[in-house]
This record gives structure tokens, C-alpha cells and sequence, in this order.
């Protein structure tokens, strides 16, 4: 893991337009991992991600279905692995297929299932900051896919960049 890019969001709404921003640099096949405890904005980001792939349905928690899938300019496939019973139904799926259906896949507590994925994934890490509505949003590129979208994903998530 190289390149860590932080960001800061003081409100749901900036956190679905960091995502959305994001969403710019999505090809098919690429595979997000979120990761962050409950609450701490996975589907938030998710729904942003989803708007910025062109997406015009509301995106939910994926609760019944493991997964859950939509149409955009960008299809996405939305998992959530939070439940064990999740995470082995997508251990059995393998996976493999989803992530060669030319869509985008999102996984929420992805890093629970990481071991049984391609080492080539964008990791979304989310944690509470000191006000409520606060949140820091890490970016950590994981394999060649993302590494070589460093400079742009800089560039789209500037405005959420702190000054250091
Ligand atoms: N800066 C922020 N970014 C994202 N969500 C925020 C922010 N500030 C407040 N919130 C609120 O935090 C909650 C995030 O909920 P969300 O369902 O996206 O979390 P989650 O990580 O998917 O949780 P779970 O683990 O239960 O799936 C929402 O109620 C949202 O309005
Ligand atoms: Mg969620």
C-alpha cells in the first residue's frame, strides 16, 4: 500500500460529492473496498459513487439480496459483508464473476473478505472526526489500478483535501 490520500468531510452531502468526484476515475472491473465502522458513512458513500457513475436509482443497504445491482453510465455492483452469513454467501460466490462483468464493485466492510480478493482495489477507510458531521475519508490505492489514478483521484478530491 503507497500514496494514502486523506480528505475531511463536514457533512453527508460532501461526503456523496467526494465520491461522486471519485466516481469520474471508475472503469469496469474496478473493485472499492469501504471500510469504517456503522454510521460511519459507507452507503453515504456508496450513493455519491453510484451518482457520479450516472446512476438515477436510489441506492439502500444491500440487506436482502447480497447483492445489489444498478444501472448507470457505469453499472455497480453493491455488497455489504457486514453479517458472517454475508460474507461467506460472497466467499462462495468467489466473486470472480462479478469482478469480470465490466461493472464497478463496491463492497461495505470489504476488508473482511480482502484475502479472497485481487490485490488491485481502491480502499475507501472511514472514520468519525471530531464533530458530529465530520468524517475522515483516507484513499489507499492497492495494486497498479488505482496507484496509476493517484494524481487524478488528487486532483478530484482537492477540495476536501486539509491543508497540512
Ligand atoms: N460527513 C459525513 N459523511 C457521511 N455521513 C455522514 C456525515 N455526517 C453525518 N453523516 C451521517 O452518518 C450516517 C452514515 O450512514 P451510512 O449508512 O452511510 O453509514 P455506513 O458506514 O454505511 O453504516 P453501516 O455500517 O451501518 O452500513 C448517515 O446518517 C449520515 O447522514
Ligand atoms: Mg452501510
Amino acid at each position: 500500500m503507497s500514496h494514502p490520500l486523506v480528505a475531511v468531510t463536514d457533512s453527508v452531502d460532501a461526503t456523496r460529492a467526494l465520491a461522486g468526484a471519485l466516481a469520474e476515475l471508475a472503469r469496469p472491473g474496478d473493485l472499492l473496498l469501504l471500510v469504517g465502522d456503522l454510521g460511519a458513512g459507507k452507503t453515504a458513500f456508496t450513493q455519491g459513487f453510484g451518482a457520479g457513475l450516472g446512476i438515477d436509482d436510489q441506492i439502500t443497504s444491500p440487506t436482502f439480496a447480497l447483492v445489489q445491482g444498478y444501472t448507470g453510465r457505469l453499472d455497480l455492483n453493491h455488497l455489504d459483508v457486514y453479517r458472517l452469513e454475508q460474507i461467506n454467501e460472497a466467499l462462495d460466490l468467489g466473486l470472480s464473476e462479478l469482478l469480470d462483468d465490466g461493472s464497478v464493485t463496491v463492497i461495505e466492510w470489504g476488508d473482511t473478505i480482502s484475502s479472497a480478493l485481487p490485490r488491485d482495489y481502491l480502499e475507501v477507510r472511514i472514520t468519525f472526526g471530531e464533530d458530529p458531521d465530520d468524517r475522515r475519508i483516507e484513499l489507499n490505492p492497492v495494486g497498479s489500478q488505482w496507484q496509476a489514478r493517484v494524481r487524478a483521484m488528487s486532483v478530484a478530491v482537492t477540495e476536501w483535501v486539509a491543508p497540512c
